[in-house]
């Protein structure tokens, strides 16, 4: 049984207390792996006391220390529900403008997504509009979506740009980015995603857009301090192999960590091998990927992040091979993918409730992977991700007694309070204005 943990002296600002806890706490250094996404850590009448935007002590509630109550300290009585840690989504393309709902239903009619996008269409119909739009626009529109995943229980966020496709564009975005970080209380990591597609006016001459991006934008991107990741898409028709290990390679020279969209669509392009060669922290979607470069993975220690919700919308028939990456010993992140292309999911819980109904993730793996593994695929696993004293104070009070809930009561939204960066955020579906305001 897990005992009272903390750290020293002072009174804590708010104590939540009476929930089942699951804390996820013993994978700060290394994500879950196997056997291991399934130890929760549950305390089964817990309490989690913060101070600031810091979790100070977790433990049992009847052993909570008098030493932390003072009297301005405030509770939330959780009543026997299950606590959680605020959900890590590591894959989003947040901001953009425009809706894609028309070829939506052209693809509901039976032509693909990637002959769309040869057309013209796709992504480069969102690129025209996130073009188009103002930074103000573009920053209203993702604070609408970044309510919803707040009341959806999201409390960090990782936002590819991707929608611009120019010098200056791709800056536009990640500077709305910056700004929605400092206006509301989740984290936000952003990610230059330069190499989404090739823009149309490099058409002819694709090779002019690797080097733009790798003698120009990387550069650019680097020096403002705009960007923790740089990702490609690395597909059949998109960004081979090795444009992506050119490309790949200066991001880590100016000191960006790696994402691969790797072996989504098509086949295996080889995209896992080369996220294990090159050292990124995760390579997203892997469908296809091949057996061997799934082994080099795990090998690597770069994180299997799986959107299962993408390959829901894309009506692609198949999934990643998620049960198979764990025998693997690859640690499994999910994400929504969310994007106005192929995927409009906002929710990590309908996420987990994808993994297990398709997957076949147990509920307590898929928890795992939507919030400790996923700070692992982000970076962000000495902040966030579980219940531990010095970590953020990102957690969820459920309307249920734990994952299992989640992925049973499939497509509704369980998530009765939002405690982010030590404030109550959300409360009863509702946001709250001292919560959300910075
Ligand atoms: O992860 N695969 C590439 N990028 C997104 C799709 C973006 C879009 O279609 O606008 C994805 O599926
Ligand atoms: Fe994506």
């Amino acid at each position: 049984m897990a005992g009272s943990r903390e750290t020293p002296v002072g009174f804590a600002d708010l104590v939540v207390r009476h929930g089942r806890v699951f804390t996820l706490a013993g994978f700060s250094r290394k994500p879950a792996r196997g056997p291991g996404m399934e130890r929760l850590g549950l305390i089964d009448n817990g309490y989690v006391a913060i101070r600031g935007d810091r979790i100070v002590a977790v433990g049992e509630a009847d052993r909570l220390p008098a030493s932390l109550l003072g009297p301005e300290t405030q509770w939330l009585d959780a009543g026997g529900r299950a606590v959680i840690p605020g959900f890590v989504d590591p894959h989003t393309h947040l901001v953009y403008a425009g809706s894609r709902a028309g070829e939506f239903a052209q693809r509901l009619r039976g032509t693909s997504y990637l002959e769309i996008l040869a057309a013209g269409g796709g992504i480069l119909s969102t690129v025209a509009a996130t073009r188009a739009a103002a930074e103000e626009e573009l920053t209203e529109q993702a604070a609408r979506r970044l309510g919803r995943f707040l009341l959806a229980g999201t409390t960090t966020v990782e936002v590819k740009s991707g929608y611009g496709l120019s010098r200056e564009a791709e800056l536009k975005q990640l500077r709305v980015v910056r700004r929605l970080r400092q206006m509301l209380p989740l984290d936000l990591v952003p990610t230059f995603l330069g190499a989404h597609a090739v823009p149309m006016e490099y058409r002819d001459h694709r090779q002019a857009y690797v080097d733009l991006l790798v003698d120009d934008m990387l550069p650019a991107v680097a020096a403002e301090g705009l960007a923790e990741f740089a990702d490609v898409f690395c597909e059949e028709g998109v960004f081979s192999p090795t444009e992506t290990r050119r490309i790949l390679s200066r991001a880590r020279q100016l000191g960006l960590g790696l994402k691969l969209h790797a072996d989504e669509l098509v086949a295996a392009v080889g995209g896992a091998e080369l996220a294990a060669e090159l050292g990124a922290t995760s390579a997203d979607h892997l469908l296809y990927a091949s057996e061997e470069g799934l082994a080099a993975m795990a090998r690597a220690g770069a994180v299997a992040v799986l959107l299962p919700g993408t390959a829901f919308f894309l009506r692609t028939g198949r999934y990643a091979p998620a049960r198979r990456m764990l025998e693997l010993g690859l640690p499994v992140a999910l994400a929504t993918d969310h994007n106005p292309g192929t995927c409009t999911l906002e929710s990590m819980a309908e996420v987990m409730g994808l993994a297990a109904l398709e997957m076949g993730l147990t509920p307590a793996e898929a928890l795992a992977a939507a919030t400790i593994n996923a700070a692992h695929a982000v970076g962000r696993q000495a902040e966030t991700g579980s219940l531990e004293p010095g970590k953020r104070a990102d957690l969820l009070v459920l309307d249920g007694e734990g994952p299992e809930d989640i992925v049973y009561r499939f497509g509704t939204n369980l998530v009765d309070q939002v405690v982010a960066q030590g404030r109550l955020a959300a409360s009863a579906g509702r946001l709250l204005k001292g919560g959300t305001d910075r």
